[in-house]
């Protein structure tokens, strides 16, 4: 059997774990494994290497992915999906795995109405939003990226007694933004799934000045409906009579040498999506539910909501007293 990898869209920690196991179990269990590089435009622009298990080596630890990544919307047209698909032909491919978002499963989904082949899809994304996995690859090493930045924060926001407010990425969601601000003791966490009362989180604040709580940190969500972290502090500072002070944490989330557990989740889901191509199994995403690999169909992981955990969302207030 003749396979394709690629990655799509935002790269994540734990890509390259995946393209190993890909690689490795791939090669192992007779397949030719074809890396194509730059997302789905690398299809239509014949990116195509030729990988080993030489090729993967020393790449389980590193961020990023070595097949690069990007969006193509060449690849979004009904033409390029055609192309696409007699592109794949001519190289006798005949399964795919694609590791990416919501966007990039939308993607095999659409490829599969023009092409014969089987596809396979994994999630890639720091953002945590697709729905048919507990965990995304690369999300827990992005909160740890966050984490680690904002217990720095946390030392000068205790020494100057000040309010920080610190913005993470997460795109329309705000899974990195519940699970940092809980790992982190923030007194606020402002997401997109929930609404934001500044003047609450103003009261919370001043009663918590008055109780002897000298400094706080409120994480902002990238896709807060209450706007971006510069434009949210500014409001929050007239409201509590100080200056807040702001930090973007921006792209740091998304690099770094990628935790055990994306590592782990990442070798698991790449050999896996072997098995199904080889088993006759696909039109699916992978994922990991309560421990067992769950296979998702792909109109699924973006038709169905992904919620957040109820639980940690009711924590927030009585954690942060
Ligand atoms: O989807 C992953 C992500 O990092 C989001 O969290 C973020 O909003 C977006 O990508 C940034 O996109 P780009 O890398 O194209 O600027």
């Amino acid at each position: 059997m003749k396979v394709g990898v690629l990655t799509s869209g935002g790269d994540s920690p734990g890509m390259n774990a995946a393209i190993r196991a890909i690689v490795r179990f791939g090669v192992l269990h007779d397949c030719q494994i074809v890396g194509i590089h730059g997302g789905y435009q690398g299809i239509l622009d014949k990116e195509y290497e030729e990988l080993s298990s030489r090729t993967v080596a020393h790449l389980i630890h590193r961020g990023g992915t070595c097949l690069t990544t990007g969006r193509s919307e060449e690849f979004k047209t009904e033409e390029g999906l055609r192309r696409a698909a007699e592109l794949l032909d001519s190289i006798d491919v005949d399964g795919l795995v694609a590791i990416g978002g919501d966007g990039t499963m939308r993607g095999l989904y659409h490829l599969q109405e023009h092409w014969g082949g089987r596809a396979v899809g994994l999630p890639g994304t720091i953002d945590n939003d697709v729905y048919g996995t507990d965990y995304s690859i690369g999300f827990d090493t992005a909160v740890n990226n966050a984490l680690d930045a904002i217990d720095k924060i946390r030392d000068t926001a205790e020494s100057y007694s000040r309010v920080f407010l610190v913005e993470v990425m997460g795109r329309h969601a705000g899974a990195i933004a519940l699970h940092v601000g809980i790992a982190s003791g923030a007194s606020a966490i402002l997401l997109p799934e929930t609404p934001t009362d500044l003047d609450k989180i103003a009261a919370r604040i001043i009663e918590g000045r008055k109780a002897g709580k000298s400094s706080s940190i409120v994480i902002v969500a990238e896709g807060d409906e209450a706007g971006n972290a510069s434009a949210i502090g500014e409001k929050l500072s007239e409201r509590i009579g100080e200056r807040c002070r702001v930090s973007v944490l921006g792209y740091i989330q998304r690099g770094g040498n990628p935790t055990r557990m994306d590592r782990i989740l990442a070798s698991r889901l790449g050999a896996r999506a072997i098995e199904c191509l080889k088993a006759g199994i696909d039109g699916v995403m992978l994922g990991e539910i309560d421990g067992e690999i769950a296979e998702t169909p792909f109109k699924e992981t973006w038709t169905k909501e992904k919620k957040l955990d109820q639980w940690m969302l009711e924590l927030i207030a009585p954690l942060s007293t």
